[in-house]
């Protein structure tokens, strides 16, 4: 593949995380252990992470310019990400979450608001010169603008052999209607526990199971279980399997799925099979479990 890119669209937010040791009881003044702002979004997380691996990668997503879009974008220079299809939108306000990290569990509860932050658009997406990628990932959102920009993909890589065509992959996170016609246009299709649960399943792979019929033919669906790892299902119709590796001490579950989802993808476009695949997935994302934040999840070359 060369030197071309991973690109993730989707969100990015300020995450103002609250470190406590144990959960706040309502209508309570509580100290916390410690404080911290992090760049968040499911999309610019996984970015951080493919940046970590080593592989280059861009974001595209909105942006709402002002101190706290400062802060973002000094962090995303920071990390090597490419953010020249970042959008801007000058009147608007930047979302953010108010994360409670509880560290005795791990547990991370996130309370986010995005006022008036659009979405980016089909028509955006058409500036996109897709020659310097070689994956783009779409964390399901705008699923109807998001159908659109994967068809502009489609009709791309028709015109090219096999194997210089970008992958496509879609994550399947919250639980909304529209986010599941997503599900025939991805080649990897992720889809979270909450969703698997939300259809009425008690495990990944019987979610797998049931929720393949709606993927493309040759397509890849994949389910992550927090502490029981994660699964896959293929074309060939083997359910493939990896445990979750938990750390020594687990402190900070934050954005744990969009480790995965990253690492995954990074051992996938490096020529990995499915199961190593979830292996290295569940490896990385039980490392930033071990840790707060990111960095420290990927063995730093000297
Ligand atoms: P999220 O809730 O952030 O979407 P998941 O709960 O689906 O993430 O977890 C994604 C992956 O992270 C899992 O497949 C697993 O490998 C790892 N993981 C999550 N929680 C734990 C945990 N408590 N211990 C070890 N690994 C975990
Ligand atoms: C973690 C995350 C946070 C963000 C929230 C948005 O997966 O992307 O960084 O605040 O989810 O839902």
């Amino acid at each position: 593949m060369g030197d071309k890119k991973i690109l993730c669209v989707g969100l990015v937010c300020l995450d103002i995380i609250n470190v406590l040791d144990k959960y706040p009881e309502e209508d309570t003044d509580s100290r916390c252990l410690s404080q911290r702002w992090q760049r968040g979004g499911n999309a610019s997380n996984s970015c951080t992470v493919l940046a970590l691996l080593g592989a280059p990668c861009a974001f595209l997503g909105s942006l709402a310019p002002g101190p706290v879009a400062d802060f973002v974008l000094e962090d995303f220079q920071k990390y090597h990400i490419d953010i020249s299809l970042l959008s801007d939108h000058a009147q608007c306000s930047f979302p953010a979450s108010v994360v409670i990290s509880n560290v005795t569990t791990g547990s991370r509860t996130i309370l986010h608001m995005n006022r008036n932050l659009p979405d980016v658009t089909a028509t955006d997406f058409s500036k996109v010169d897709l020659t310097q990628y070689s994956w783009i990932h779409w964390e399901g959102r705008n699923a109807e603008e998001q159908v659109k920009m994967i068809q502009q993909v489609a009709l791309f890589n028709r015109s090219l052999p096999q194997q210089q065509r970008i992958t496509i992959s879609v994550e399947i996170e919250k639980t909304m209607e529209p986010l599941y016609q997503l599900f025939p246009y991805g080649d990897i299709v992720f889809i979270s526990k909450d969703v698997a649960m939300h259809f009425g399943f008690h495990s990944a792979a019987s979610a797998l199971q049931e929720l393949y019929h709606r993927v493309k033919k040759g397509a890849v669906l994949i389910c992550a279980w927090a502490e029981k790892g994660a699964d896959a299902l293929g074309p060939d119709g083997v359910v493939v399997h990896s445990d979750a590796f938990s750390p020594e001490v687990l402190v900070d579950t934050l954005g744990a799925g969009d480790t995965f989802n990253a690492s995954v993808i990074y051992c996938l476009s490096h020529g990995g099979s499915l199961q190593e695949a979830l292996m290295f997935g569940c490896q990385v994302a039980g490392r930033k479990c071990g840790v707060h934040g990111y960095d420290g999840i990927v063995e730093q070359k000297k």
